[in-house]
């Protein structure tokens, strides 16, 4: 039941999506930072699924971005974001996907990331591996930093972080090391799962952006840290997301001790 509601929902705010994507009519306005929109689409994609998911599960308690949190009295949350990637929403450019991951007890069970415009559905269980469009997939094997291609993204404001992800960045691209940007933490982490990416890191994320996909990364082989090197928890802000083998390094060009 899990997995069918899980996939439900996911596909039911993945519609809302293809509905208003490249609408000439969808309203856009701006929530706190510079910069950092909602939509019309938003909106709409969350309420499909949380009407998915109380249609399963009417007592569970719920995390979403926009409408914030339904407290309940259960074991049960799911964390979700109805639209990740939405200044790329905006723009027309598809990188961009529903998010949503189920907790049980403070632990990440079960997480799905679907992108209809790519049509990729990323799902993982967890100890049951992760898989794309049904097949499973894997992290790559990439042993050294400077053979990566990496990916990161930057916080709508940098108020509150002063510098700490530009510097970060300049260090690796002095050092000619790839970083890209794509706009999406959820798709981020889905494509270091996938093998595309061998590292992802960024330094202020929230629960929704992270929770689906770290499993993902998880049951792909791969290792999911805070930059202590602590075990991930989507509560805190910083994640480190790679293939396990360059972790160590990462945290080391991260913490600027190398
Ligand atoms: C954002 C994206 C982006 C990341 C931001 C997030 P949103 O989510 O995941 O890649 O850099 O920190 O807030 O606002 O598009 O749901
Ligand atoms: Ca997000
Ligand atoms: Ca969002």
């Amino acid at each position: 039941m899990f997995k069918e509601a899980l996939i439900s929902a996911t596909e039911a705010g993945a519609k809302v999506m293809q509905h208003y994507f490249n609408s000439k009519e969808l309203k856009i306005s701006n929530k706190e930072g510079i910069n950092n929109l909602v939509t019309e689409a938003d909106h709409a994609s969350e309420k499909a699924i949380i009407e998915t998911v109380k249609e399963f599960f009417p007592g569970h308690y719920i995390l979403s971005e926009e409408s914030g949190e339904m407290i309940m009295d259960s074991e049960y949350k799911w964390i979700i974001d109805p639209i990740d990637g939405t200044v790329n929403y905006a723009h027309g450019i598809p990188i961009c996907c529903v998010s949503i991951g189920l907790e049980h007890r403070g632990k990440m069970i079960m997480g799905a990331v679907y992108n209809p415009f790519l049509k990729e559905f990323y799902f993982a269980e967890k100890g049951k591996g992760a898989m794309l469009n049904g097949t499973s997939i894997q992290v790559s094997n990439v042993s050294a930093v400077m053979n990566s291609c990496l990916v990161t993204g930057f916080p709508y404001t940098y108020l509150e972080v002063p510098n700490g992800p530009l510097e970060c960045f300049d260090r690796f691209i002095r050092r000619g090391v790839p970083v890209r940007r794509l706009g999406s933490a959820a798709m981020d982490l889905c494509w270091v799962a996938a093998g595309r990416f061998d590292g992802f890191y960024e330094h202020k994320l929230q629960a929704w952006d992270s929770a689906a996909g770290f499993l993902i990364v998880e049951e792909a082989g791969g290792r999911v840290t805070d930059y202590n090197g602590e075990p991930y928890s989507p509560y805190q802000p910083h994640i480190l997301a790679t293939n396990a083998k360059i972790h160590d390094e990462l945290l080391l060009w991260i913490n600027n001790k190398v």
